[in-house]
């Protein structure tokens, strides 16, 4: 994206919280999840679906202690004394998904599923018991593998309640930039392995490389769960520079970067937390999309993603991910998803 334009997408004043709740919508009947909600843009989403009187609203937090003071805030800053409820969830931690999917599925209802969390690692590790990259792991393969295995869910409660609920993945205008051009198709073999390798790590080029990862996976599984014939919308959102921790890792050159970055640019972490409202609300369009500044700005995905090659890279960052999970015992059937529904709609 040329960098004026950038610029002046930052500067764009965005709608207010409270004017985003579209009039079809009950939200004092819903129940919305938010990931990584104990600070930064997964707090300030969770605060503004608490204010607006969400029916349940749960923060979705690695650290139950975190999660627990971030919803006392909450509580605190919205006068709703007993709203809101946190629930463990570590990404990096396919126990912990498994668990947290069996207790999304007692759950009666899910409006909108935020999945905002994802972390920036400033060196090279792998996740545990994985042969794959952590902020890779992280961002990308548990984020998509706690997206999927929420879908029947979510097309149960479409059914259930006659409503449109949401799968929200937030991403970043960082996963489309040039820079980006060319980084899953260089791959050799296998994209996860392949971007999993320590040598040419950066903290620069992988935090990018993992909202890249996460675009192709969004815009393929929209295009493999039609909207309708799920009842499901899924969408991805750049909040858009913000104040929040996500550089909390990086070393002092990269926190230097980030501040000056921000301080000439940057949204808050209430204003960037819009974002991911208008996702949630956004209509049956904005399926498979990219939104930004609180609309639907699918225009902004470069050709290089859009065109016929891109779709084939997009392709093959999926099936990669399918068979990395398969591997992982934690294989994925989204044929299957399309599946049940036609048995169950007979
Ligand atoms: N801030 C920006 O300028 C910007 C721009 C574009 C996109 N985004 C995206 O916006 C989203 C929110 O980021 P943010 O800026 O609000 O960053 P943040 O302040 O660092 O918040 C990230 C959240 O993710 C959680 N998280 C990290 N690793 C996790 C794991 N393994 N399991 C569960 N939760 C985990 C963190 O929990 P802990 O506190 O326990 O670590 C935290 O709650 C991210 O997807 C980010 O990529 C941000």
């Amino acid at each position: 994206m040329p960098f004026f334009d950038f610029i002046h997408d930052q500067r764009e004043k965005l709608p207010l919280a409270t004017s985003l709740v579209p009039s079809t919508v009950n939200i004092k009947d819903g129940t919305y999840i938010v990931t990584g909600a104990n600070t930064g843009l997964g707090l300030e989403c969770a605060r503004h679906l608490v204010s607006l009187g969400a029916g349940r609203v749960i923060l979705a937090v690695r650290s139950v202690s975190k999660g627990e003071a971030a919803l006392a805030d909450i509580r605190k800053t919205t006068a709703r004394r007993t709203a809101g409820e946190v629930w463990e969830l570590d990404l990096s931690s396919f126990a912990s998904v498994d668990a947290f999917i069996a207790r999304l599925n007692t759950l009666d209802r899910i409006d909108g599923l935020i999945n905002n969390a994802s972390v920036a690692m400033p060196n090279h590790t792998f996740a545990q018991g994985a042969d794959v990259e952590t902020s890779i792991f992280v961002n990308v393969v548990t984020t998509m593998l706690l997206t999927v295995r929420a879908v029947p869910k979510l097309q149960e409660s479409a059914q259930k309640f006659n409503m449109t609920p949401h799968l929200v993945i937030v991403s970043s205008n960082a996963g489309i930039g040039n820079d980006m051009k060319g980084r899953v198709e260089r791959c050799q073999g296998d994209v996860f392995a392949a971007v999993s390798k320590p040598e040419g790590f950066t903290a620069f080029s992988q935090y990018p490389t993992t909202k890249l990862l996460q675009i192709y996976a969004v815009r393929e599984l929209a295009s493999l769960l039609p909207v309708k014939q799920t009842g499901v919308v899924i969408n991805h959102v750049n909040p858009g520079l913000c104040y929040t921790e996500l550089d909390r890792n990086a070393g002092i050159l990269g926190k230097l970067y980030m501040a000056i970055f921000r301080k000439l640019l940057a949204r808050t972490a209430e204003e960037g937390s819009r974002t991911l409202l208008q996702a949630v609300w956004a209509g049956q369009e904005s399926h498979g999309t990219y939104c930004s500044e609180c609309r639907i700005r699918d225009e902004k995905i470069p050709e290089w993603i859009a065109d016929e090659n891109g779709h084939k890279t997009q392709r093959r960052v999926w099936e990669d991910l399918v068979k990395r999970l398969d591997k992982l015992d934690h294989g994925i059937d989204v044929a299957e998803l399309l599946g049940s529904k036609t048995a169950e709609a007979k």
